[in-house]
């Protein structure tokens, strides 16, 4: 397997690069004046292994993640979750030494392809992690505006806009509609999450992507992340990390199973509707995972 910049050791077949649209195909500034219904679209991954310098710690991962749904990935710690969920959106190659092979596809187009830019697809694909991490001095209003302004928008009745649309759809505007100039950092656990969830969202990604989005936080803020999952699967592509059985049966369409092989890579048990893995796996090691035999 050769490094996944070529495309031509994928199992899938190369693409062009110019052949990867900009989101929506729009500019950020149109993308987010117009309130759009979101094309949902898919993430494929196929033959997917990723390493930390010498080190290979998922090997040869093959899914896709619908449109419309939410997949989970579930599995021991250490089996490569986060790995994988960060291999999504090219924030793996951040860690340096850190490599992938294989191919990610969004909508189609590989998102490793030579001359694509990994910022533009990070505004594709948004991501939220375990721990809330608004910028803490900054106020509300303009954590959910950063994105924007740092691409250079700053027509203030769209950043209004944005604002209050990504708030709303974060089911965070009620709680501090009267409070936008407050520092982001002054809100609770579950409040800063939703904030990173409307920063996610603000930039109009098709995909967002959350690690353990809720494990930092109490049950009632947990429901309220669930909720807003479900709501935001009408909109997008999600992909979450979860420890948690019962969340990831609650929210989810779609489960990924996996665990940590004799050579110590993560790979991939099982992938299938989520209620087939929760009430009819096929593997065995599904099976004593989900019902809390080991893990
Ligand atoms: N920055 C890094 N450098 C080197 N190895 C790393 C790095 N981050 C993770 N690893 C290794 O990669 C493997 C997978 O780690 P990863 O964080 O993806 O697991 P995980 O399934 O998310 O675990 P958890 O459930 O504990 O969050 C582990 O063996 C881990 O030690
Ligand atoms: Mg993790």
């Amino acid at each position: 397997m050769t490094a996944m910049t070529d495309g031509s050791s994928s199992s899938l077949p190369a693409v062009a690069p110019d052949a990867l649209p900009l989101s929506r195909g729009l500019p950020l500034g149109e993308r987010a004046s117009a309130a759009l219904e979101h094309p949902a679209v898919q993430v494929e991954v196929g033959s997917l292994h990723a390493y930390y310098g010498r080190h290979r710690v998922l090997r040869d991962v093959t899914f896709t993640a619908r449109p419309n749904a939410v997949t989970a990935i579930i599995g021991p710690s250490g089996c490569g979750k986060s790995t994988l969920i960060r291999c999504l959106n090219r924030m793996h190659e951040v860690t340096p030494g850190a490599r992938v092979e294989g191919e990610v596809r969004l909508d189609g187009s590989s998102i490793y392809a030579p001359g694509i830019d990994p910022v533009v697809i990070r505004q594709r694909i948004g991501m939220v992690f375990q721990r809330p991490n608004p910028f803490p001095t900054m106020s509300i209003f303009d954590n959910v505006v950063a994105g924007l302004k740092l691409a250079g928008i700053r027509d203030r009745q769209l950043l209004d806009e944005v604002a209050e649309r990504s708030l709303q759809r974060a089911a965070l505007w009620d709680e501090v509609r009267d409070k936008l100039k407050s520092p982001g950092g002054a809100l609770s656990g579950g409040q800063q999450q939703r904030l990173c969830i409307a920063r996610a969202i603000a930039v109009e990604p098709e995909v967002i992507l959350m690690d353990e989005p809720a494990s930092a936080l109490d049950p009632i803020s947990t429901l309220k992340i669930e909720e807003l999952m479900d709501s935001l699967r009408a909109s997008y592509t999600i992909v979450i990390v979860t420890h948690n059985m019962q969340q990831a049966s609650r929210v989810s369409d779609q489960t990924a199973f996996l665990t940590v092989g004799d050579d110590g890579a993560g790979y991939l048990v099982e992938f299938d509707d989520t209620a087939t893995i929760f009430t009819n796996p096929r593997q065995r090691l599904t099976e004593d995972y989900i019902s809390g035999r080991f893990g």
